[in-house]
């Protein structure tokens, strides 16, 4: 049992993250400025004995020494998040995304090396035109006229700062570049394709995709993502790397508009927006993201399984369930 410190927890995966930690035994101090997370994702644990919630801002530098120093381990999960979020204020994904980074590592070190997990993101591969992305693959960010490489670039500054804690101090870091992670409590306010998608469908459509459709992802459910990370933390042979975290499984945007269509209601429409009606015109987007995550399943034994079909169920299940409790 030891006590974890979760920065972005009353976030969509820090909130999920909690709980395993919770369910597992640990302490768990959460530290989130309630910016894109929300009180309401933490509210299943209310007054849980081992559970202690700070409001505050990872920016503020006197309540980051004040958390790191009642923690045994550190999950890196504040940020800036989201393509839309980022493209509209990219001085803040700056801001968020690296000096508090790099604050944070350095308290972990001071603390006497306190484990280190990092949220990166498959943003950091940019426009790579592999057909899958292997954790050592060039990344490919685009001009730094376009705000959109913001995020993608802020992370990756992260991921060098904690390699350099690792080289330089032995402070064990583990980095995960997430790929689309998907499940209940995510909101589609800032950009994030399948709540969108399932909001727009249950409430009649259209279902309005971006573009022709036929941008490749893969979805991975939070469970198995939150249960990606907790092993990685348990495993030595991790420390010092970068891991792909996701599904490999590809699906085009299109394909996942008709199946979220076909679940909630066959009904309802699909259309096409230009990126530059949704994002503005000097947005880009990536055509295709799928991971390589042979290092995840050689490093702790399994990647993340389920399958498209009953992730959507399970979050059609959720956002009923929320439209149901907020009738009343
Ligand atoms: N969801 C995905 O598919 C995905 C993909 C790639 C990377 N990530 C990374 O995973 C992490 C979690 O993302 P998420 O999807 O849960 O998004 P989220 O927006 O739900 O979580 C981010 C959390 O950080 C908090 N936060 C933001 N700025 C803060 C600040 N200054 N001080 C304190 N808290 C702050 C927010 O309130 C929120 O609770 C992020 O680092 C994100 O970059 C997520």
């Amino acid at each position: 049992m030891s006590r974890c410190l979760v920065t972005g927890g009353a976030g969509f995966i820090g909130s999920h993250l909690t709980e395993e930690l919770l369910a597992a035994g640990h302490h768990v101090t959460v530290l989130d400025n309630l910016s894109t997370g929300r009180a309401d994702n933490l509210k299943g644990l209310g007054g849980h004995p081992r559970l202690t919630i700070r409001t505050g801002s990872i920016t503020d530098q006197m309540l980051l020494a004040e958390v790191v120093r009642d923690a045994d381990s550190i999950y890196h999960l504040a940020a800036a998040v989201g393509v839309k979020l980022v493209a509209d204020d990219p001085v803040r994904t700056i801001e968020t995304n690296i000096y508090p980074t790099e604050a944070l590592l350095q308290l972990a070190v001071q603390g006497g090396g306190k484990p280190f997990f990092l949220a990166s993101t498959s943003e950091v591969y940019g426009k790579n035109p592999k057909e899958q992305w292997t954790e050592e693959d060039d990344l490919h960010l685009g001009p730094t006229s376009r705000p959109r490489w913001a995020y993608g670039c802020s992370k990756a500054i992260d991921e060098f700062l904690a390699l350099a804690y690792f080289r330089k101090h032995g402070l064990p870091v583990v980095i995960a570049r997430f790929f689309n992670v998907v499940g209940p409590r995510q909101v589609g306010h800032y950009g994030m394709v399948i709540p969108r998608f399932v909001d727009q469908a249950l409430s009649g459509g259209p279902v309005i995709v971006y573009d022709d459709g036929g941008q490749v992802r893969c979805f991975a459910h939070v469970r198995e993502v939150v249960a990606s990370i907790m092993s990685l933390m348990g495993t030595p042979a991790a420390q010092g790397q970068v891991f792909n975290i996701g599904s490999d499984k590809p699906w085009s945007i299109r394909q996942l508009a008709e199946a979220v269509i076909a679940k909630v209601d066959p009904a309802v429409r699909i259309e096409h927006l230009p990126y530059s009606q949704a994002y503005g015109d000097d947005f880009e987007d990536v055509r295709r993201r799928v991971p390589d995550v042979s290092r995840l399943k050689q490093t702790i034994g399994s990647t993340p399984q389920l399958g498209l079909e009953s992730i959507l169920d399970d979050i059609i299940a959720w956002k009923r369930s929320q439209i149901a409790s907020a009738a009343g």
